[in-house]
């Protein structure tokens, strides 16, 4: 599976709308969201960071973090939701993987990360003991749900140099990253990706993809380092245009609009990173040649 995990920005709260109350939410306060109370719903400010959960360019979640604004003091909190159809599938746990590494990361001073799940929800429970976080506290009945009902709460959380120890030790040794198959996907070129999402700090992308007599054009805020294993490519990127063949190295800028063309055939693969925000740009526009 691979994850990435986009910012969620303040043009987005339609989408956020329509992620909460497409949804249900048995282990919160209220299972089901009006369109009113998910725009109430934190995801920007100073002391929020919100990020979608994307499988493939396709939301399988939004995960937040609150109390950002007293990292020193305080213990910043995080909630996950990954929707319905995607639960149990290890979405919650590479999730958690990378947010707690993304904080840790991009807040030097923060101590450590908190959490509370109801007593009941035994998948979030997994996913805190899966990633290394510990149970600190029950409190009983505690928790409060929007009907009256009352359950036990669970406190969790994970300090700094445990997060650290967990992944100095995971990287430790080789490690082997799964590469699913390569597949056309609808609007993008035939490839596929891997992003080792739990490495912190965040690393590169990788993607193997092809082009068959077809022009694909993208924005990225990072460098791409586009090495052609087979064929033969045209790159252009800021009026400077460039051909590779089998072998050949080119680097296309951050900031810049790559346009990579094969007028018959090229197998590339490209290095993309630090990959901690857009691993593929959404707005990237595949063309056949001749069309
Ligand atoms: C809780 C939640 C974040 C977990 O994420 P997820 O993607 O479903 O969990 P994962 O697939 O990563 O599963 C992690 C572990 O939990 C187990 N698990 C998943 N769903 C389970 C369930 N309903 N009952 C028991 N165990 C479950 C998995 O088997 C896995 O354990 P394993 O590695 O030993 O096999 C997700 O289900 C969710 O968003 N639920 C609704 C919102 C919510 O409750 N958020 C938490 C608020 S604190």
């Amino acid at each position: 599976m691979t994850l990435t995990f986009d910012p969620v920005l303040s043009h987005h709260a339609p989408e956020v709308v329509e992620f909460l109350t497409s949804n249900e939410w048995p282990f919160h306060g209220s299972p089901r969201l009006t369109a009113e109370t998910a725009a109430s719903v934190a995801v920007g400010g100073d002391d929020v960071a919100a990020f979608w959960v994307r499988e493939d360019g396709r939301t399988v979640g939004l995960v937040r973090a609150f109390d950002l604004d007293d990292v020193v003091e305080g213990s910043p909190l995080v909630d996950l939701r990954i929707a319905a159809a995607d639960r149990g599938r290890g979405v919650g746990t590479g999730a958690l993987t990378w947010l707690t590494g993304h904080l840790f990361a991009n807040f030097p001073a923060m101590h450590r990360i908190e959490a509370t799940t109801r007593g009941d929800n035994v998948a979030m429970q997994q996913v805190f003991e899966r990633c290394g976080w510990r149970q600190e506290g029950r409190m009983v009945e505690a928790w409060r749900q929007a009907d009256g009902t009352r359950h036990d709460a669970l406190t969790y959380a994970i300090l700094r140099r445990e997060s650290s120890t967990r992944s100095d030790r995971s990287s430790q040794g080789p490690r082997v990253y799964d590469a699913e198959p390569m597949r056309p996907r609808p609007g993008r070129p035939n490839g596929r990706v891997i992003v080792p999402t739990e490495h912190d700090p965040p690393g590169p992308a990788f993607f193997e993809w092809e082009l068959r007599a077809q022009e694909w054009s993208d924005e990225h805020p990072h460098d791409e380092w586009v090495y052609v294993l087979e064929g033969e490519l045209h790159v252009e990127a800021d009026g400077v245009g460039v051909v590779g063949t089998t072998g050949v190295l080119i680097r296309v800028p951050a900031g810049s609009r790559g346009t990579y063309r094969a007028p018959v055939h090229a197998r590339i693969l490209s290095v993309y990173g630090p990959r901690s925000s857009l691993a593929v740009d959404p707005h990237g526009v595949l063309r056949v040649l001749g069309s």
